[in-house]
């Protein structure tokens, strides 16, 4: 099996790059300089030359307040690239394995959204998700496209880096009861895409949509009194950082946000399971302050 990966220095690309070397498989993961997604005829011709048995694109646009700003960049690479990345896999036989994002529903749902729920993105990264799926359904049969949940890793920018930030910035970690997700780490992501790839490699009809987020869903207020605890073994916290409730702010009517997953359809068909979150997140946060050691 040989294994392309995009956006192979992200926060999900890394963990699977060294996953995949760990395990021995033959991978590449060329830098955006050689590879870069908005350069559709260098990537059709790339694709064509390496013949990888399967792509992995972790790479996109993934900044929701951004995109509201720049709408045309977001939708220019989750549903221009990747309609052109599917394009590309299909032409030269390759399988595609594309993360896409909870964003594509629109959060109102009281349980976890399953893959029968109907997309209604809110937002403009949602949309562009929505319209990066449909152009791959239109253009590569053979592919996956993973939805998440909430992502967080010890590097680069997510929920729980962005409040470790706060507390060492000595700044309150404004977080919202209202907004629920399942956190699931990069590591367990990378655990999950090579499952995926190992089984497709044996050429089974499992294509389609699924859902993946780790087990045990949480609001984002306790989430950051969790992360609190486990800094605090490595950090002085003040009271002044304590995470801070920010769903009642003056002209910001923060609604309830449902961002969890329902794994069931993944676990039927591929016999993947949920792993929960809580026993990572103290290797991520122990990672996170030993990376900022001298
Ligand atoms: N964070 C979440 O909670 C969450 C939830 C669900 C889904 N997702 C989605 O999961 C995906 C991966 O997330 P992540 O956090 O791992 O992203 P990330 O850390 O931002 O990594 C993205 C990678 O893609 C590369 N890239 C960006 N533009 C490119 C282009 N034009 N051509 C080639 N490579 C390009 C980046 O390269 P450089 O290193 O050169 O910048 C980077 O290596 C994103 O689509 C994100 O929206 C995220």
């Amino acid at each position: 099996m040989e294994v392309l990966v995009i956006g192979g220095a992200g926060q999900i690309g890394q963990e699977l790059c060294q996953l995949l070397q760990d395990e021995d498989i033959s991978y590449r993961a060329p830098s955006r300089d050689l590879l870069d997604l908005e350069d559709h005829k260098n990537v059709k011709q790339l694709i064509a030359e390496w013949k990888p048995d399967i792509v992995i694109n972790t790479a996109g646009y993934r900044d929701a307040g951004h995109a509201n700003y720049e709408p045309s960049r977001c939708y220019k690479m989750n549903r221009d690239c990747v309609a052109s990345l599917a394009d590309a896999c299909n032409a030269a036989g390759a399988a595609l394995i594309q993360i896409s994002s909870w964003r594509v529903f629109d959060g109102d749902k009281k349980d976890a959204f399953t893959e029968k729920d109907t997309p209604n993105p809110k937002e403009v990264l949602g949309g562009s998700f929505w319209l990066g799926e449909q152009q791959i359904h239109q253009r590569c049969p053979r592919h996956i496209i993973l939805r998440l949940s909430w992502i967080i890793s010890s590097r680069g920018y997510n929920r729980v880096t962005r409040l470790l930030d706060s507390f060492e910035e000595g700044k309150p970690a404004g977080t919202c009861p209202n907004h629920r997700g399942c956190p699931t780490t990069t590591e367990d992501v990378a655990r999950v895409l090579l499952a995926l790839a190992l089984q497709i490699s044996c050429d089974l009809n499992v294509w389609g949509t699924y859902h993946y987020s780790a087990a045990e869903p949480i609001d984002e207020y306790s989430l950051a009194e969790i992360v609190l605890a486990e800094a605090s073994q490595y950090v002085n916290i003040q009271e002044s950082q304590l995470p801070v409730d920010d769903s009642e702010k003056e002209g910001d009517t923060q609604s309830e946000i449902n961002a969890c997953l329902n794994s069931t359809r993944l676990q039927h068909t591929f016999g993947i399971m949920s792993r929960p979150w809580r026993s990572g997140l103290a290797r991520l946060v122990r990672n996170y302050y030993q990376s900022k050691q001298p």
